[in-house]
């Protein structure tokens, strides 16, 4: 199966331009705000796609266990020494066009600043919503294009694509903004019931962030989130769904499956993971299990 190009963020330093010197505070203040009112009461197994450094990964209360997944490494690398060794927390090196885990093992998933970057959603929601248990949790953000700020820029031809037309836009390679319907249709093809929605970041100004502190961006933040999420003209959208009942497997002690063929289960076996059906190797190393094909 040919799959979409990924973002390759192998060697990047986002987690630090971006984020510990990018003046983000307010950002992630917001999305700290958002997760609290849309996480389940954590039990099980979650997993989180588009994992990065684990950014958000402490957030992430009461799961015994957390599966990191990223297609780079070295995010995962990352991720693994800010988060220190702890038997909680599995890193997997992986595609979201094609997950290496059988069907439902997890009892949550989250996908945080990474469906933007995604070409084909509905392909990594289908990949996503297999890999979870009847009635699991799903919290999905994504960019989106019908906010204020790029309403007045078409309006006042600064832009010159249309924000209410339901399309992607791709703005630049491999960065795509979402309309709310489109998102909410694909979630619902894909067998996901969207239950909540909270509009996060509706303060992100450069103006707002000089001169208001960020105690005070984080009270307006947390009011705004509250009385106007039903508007979704955010820059960002955090919705948590529900996996539509479909008589999945059970929760079984099969958790692997081999990303190239389909089968399961594959045995956890490092530092080699070997398929019984096209006996395709992955390797694991350094607590990184690396199921990328086409590398
Ligand atoms: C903008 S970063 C967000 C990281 C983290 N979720 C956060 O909010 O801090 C996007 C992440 O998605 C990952 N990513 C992009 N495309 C992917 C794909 N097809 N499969 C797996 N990971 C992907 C990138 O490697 C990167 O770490």
């Amino acid at each position: 199966m040919k799959t979409p190009p990924v973002c390759n963020y192998e060697g990047s330093d986002y987690q630090e331009s971006f984020w510990e010197h990018g003046n983000r505070a307010y950002e992630d203040a917001a999305e700290e705000i958002a997760l609290k009112h849309l996480l389940p009461s954590g039990n099980g197994h979650l997993l989180e796609l588009g994992a990065g450094a684990g950014r958000n990964t402490h957030r992430y209360k009461g799961f015994e266990h957390i599966t990191l997944l990223d297609y780079s490494t070295t995010q995962l690398q990352k991720a693994k020494e800010h988060l220190g060794v702890d038997e909680k927390y599995r890193y997997v090196a992986a595609d979201v066009y094609r997950l290496p885990f059988a069907p439902g093992v997890f009892s949550a998933a989250t996908m945080i600043r990474t469906l933007h970057h995604l070409s084909d959603p509905q392909l990594a929601l289908k990949q996503t919503n297999e890999c979870l248990f009847n009635d699991a949790v799903f919290i999905l953000e994504y960019a989106n294009k019908r906010n204020i700020k790029s309403i007045f820029r078409y309006w006042f031809n600064k832009q010159e694509w249309d924000p209410f037309n339901r399309e992607a836009v791709e703005f630049v390679e491999l960065n795509f903004d979402f309309h709310p319907a489109t998102v909410k249709e694909w979630l619902a093809q894909t067998g996901f019931n969207v239950e909540k929605q909270i509009s996060v970041s509706y303060l992100r100004t450069g103006f707002l962030k000089r001169v208001l502190p960020l105690p005070v961006m984080r009270t307006l933040e947390h009011v705004l989130q509250l009385t106007l999420s039903w508007a979704a003209y955010s820059p960002s959208i955090f919705l948590r769904s529900q996996v539509v009942n479909q008589n999945k497997p059970e929760n079984s002690s099969t958790f692997f499956r081999c990303p190239a063929c389909g089968h399961y289960p594959l045995a956890d076996t490092p530092p080699i993971l070997v398929c019984g059906q096209c006996e395709h190797e992955y390797p694991a190393k350094d607590g990184i299990y690396d199921f990328r094909l086409d590398l």
